[in-house]
């Protein structure tokens, strides 16, 4: 395994996908890890990330200096480089301006790390500070017009560095790079696969949960589905999953979650028909995070008065991803998501363990062992979908006949978008139904009637959006689709607001 020590870098995350995308695992870690734990953790290969800070300054993150004794292979990223070089005697400075995206460099010295690489190549930077003098024992290895250290090495102290950002895709032979580093320098096996964690995974749960019971909360997304999945392979029908109908799902959900893990995979499912009660206790309320609140509390009760009915569970699996783990846990990372699933679960129902399967993986790498368990590509493929569901694309109250008109309306837009091919382009695409009610003409008679919005958005973390640029040929169908097909629907209007100022969501 190779550690990825955090300095607070956007890109740790970037740099950690690219590592398991070449077969080698790998963790992130806070750079207060200390050099005692890493040593006994026998790391092939460490990588200092970037960070925001400046290396001269006080505050700046350190890490233990010890690490660079260890004999681990280490190689430092734009911060993580500046940080080697200032840690070590090295000459650090703050360039008048900021270096920013894509710049040519030159490769000027043999180095295992640019093997294979033409001498003259394209790189990612973004810093101000740069490293003015490498420490003793070092040699540059490549420069650019203005940075007189873009790489610099120690082969003897197998101690690397490079000044851009070698896992952005714009630095044209990053992947390469990191690939050297890891099977040039670092000697790794490259034995991290799916079927391969499958397989550990599953032997592992075995050994954990015995004879013993556990329960699952099933959602239909990608992450709980997939979790299931996956201890059912383990343990088959010593797993009960309990799947919370709460009727506010997209239209055809709940069917085709419940044929995937009934049918196919032959699992103990609960299914609960709750619709009614979440639309009794949403009657009147129109304030947005009201709602959350209350569809939150719901599903825990709901919950726990099915888990009762099974009798002693002894563990809960969750679907807990690496992102998850990370961002709770190396505890510098700039951003922090407040999302919010639908409640957590409350701890107190019994169970003695917690199954977490992807505690380690990183999204793309969850849908790539669903696709290896066999789960259709409707579950593995499945855009995000908020906990609270349909509620919050309900301007106002919510009732069973809005539900209805919102759930057609959104079933035309998703076939629309399939249809045309964009729906793994488009992050996440769907109807609102707005609480508008507008004039409109039909025939020879006035209407007065529902609009409708549909959204798209492009991003890759959602902290952040972009509206789809979605084919006006492709809006106009589904717009006329939906008037046709929907009652009660008299315009349609697209959403052209990014994130910021807008959120995805409209409530
Ligand atoms: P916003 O609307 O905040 O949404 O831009 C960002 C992403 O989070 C999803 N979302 C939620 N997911 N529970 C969830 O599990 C929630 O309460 C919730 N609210 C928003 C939203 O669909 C988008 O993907």
């Amino acid at each position: 395994a190779v550690l990825i020590l955090d300095f607070g870098g956007q890109y740790s995350q970037l740099i950690a996908r690219r590592i398991r995308d070449l077969n080698v695992y790998c963790e992130i870690k806070s750079y207060q890890t200390s050099a005692d734990e890493i040593a006994s953790s026998g790391y092939h290969g460490i990588i200092f990330s970037g960070g925001p800070d400046t290396v001269y300054d006080d505050q700046a993150p350190k890490c233990d200096k010890k690490i660079f004794d260890l004999e681990i292979p280490i190689l430092g990223i734009c911060y993580g480089a500046q940080l080697m070089a200032f840690s070590l005697g090295g000459e650090v400075d703050s360039a008048a301006i900021r270096e920013y995206g894509k710049t040519e460099f030159q490769i000027t010295a043999e180095s295992p790390l640019f093997q294979g690489i033409d001498r003259r190549s394209v790189c990612w930077m973004s810093h101000t500070v740069y490293i003015k003098t490498p420490p003793a024992g070092f040699q540059i290895t490549a420069v650019s017009s203005t940075c007189p250290v873009v790489s610099m090495q120690n082969t003897e102290k197998k101690l690397y560095a490079t000044q851009f950002h070698p896992e952005v895709e714009h630095t044209l032979h990053g992947q390469e790079i990191l690939h050297n580093f890891l099977y040039e320098i670092c000697r790794c096996t490259g034995d991290w696969k799916m079927d391969s964690f499958i397989q550990t995974s599953v032997e592992q749960m075995k050994k954990t949960i015995g004879e013993k019971r556990v329960i699952c909360a099933l959602s239909g997304g990608v992450d709980s589905s997939v979790a299931a999945a996956l201890v059912h392979r383990a343990v088959g029908k010593q797993l009960t999953c309990i799947f919370v109908d709460h009727g506010l799902l997209r239209k055809g959900e709940a069917e085709e979650v419940e044929r995937v893990f009934r049918s196919q995979f032959d699992m103990n499912l609960v299914r609960v028909d709750a619709q009614a009660r979440f639309l009794a206790r949403l009657s009147g309320v129109t304030e947005p995070e009201q709602k959350r609140k209350i569809i939150g509390e719901e599903f825990i009760r709901v919950f726990e008065e099915e888990a009762k009915k099974i009798g002693q569970v002894d563990f809960l699996c969750q679907g807990t991803i690496y992102p998850d783990v990370v961002e709770s846990g190396t505890g510098n990372s700039a951003v922090i998501k407040s999302h919010h699933n639908v409640g957590g679960l409350p701890k107190d129902i019994g169970f003695t363990g917690l199954v977490e399967p992807l505690r380690y993986l990183f999204k793309d790498e969850v849908r790539r062992v669903g696709a290896e368990l066999g789960l259709p590509d409707t579950l593995v493929w499945r855009q995000p979908f908020p906990g609270p569901g349909l509620a919050i694309r309900i301007m106002g109250e919510v009732t069973a006949d809005k539900l209805s008109i919102l759930k057609d309306a959104d079933a035309v837009f998703r076939d629309e978008i399939a249809k045309a091919g964009l729906d793994r382009k488009i992050n996440q695409y769907f109807a609102v139904l707005t609480g508008i009610k507008s004039v409109g003409v039909m025939g020879d008679g006035r209407t007065y009637d529902n609009t409708i919005a549909l959204r798209g958005v492009t991003t890759s973390d959602f902290m952040t959006a972009d509206w789809a640029r979605i084919p006006y040929d492709v809006l106009e169908q589904a717009s006329s689709r939906i008037i046709n097909e929907v009652k009660n629907v008299n315009r349609i209007v697209y959403d052209i607001t990014s994130k910021p100022p807008a959120t995805i969501e409209w409530e």
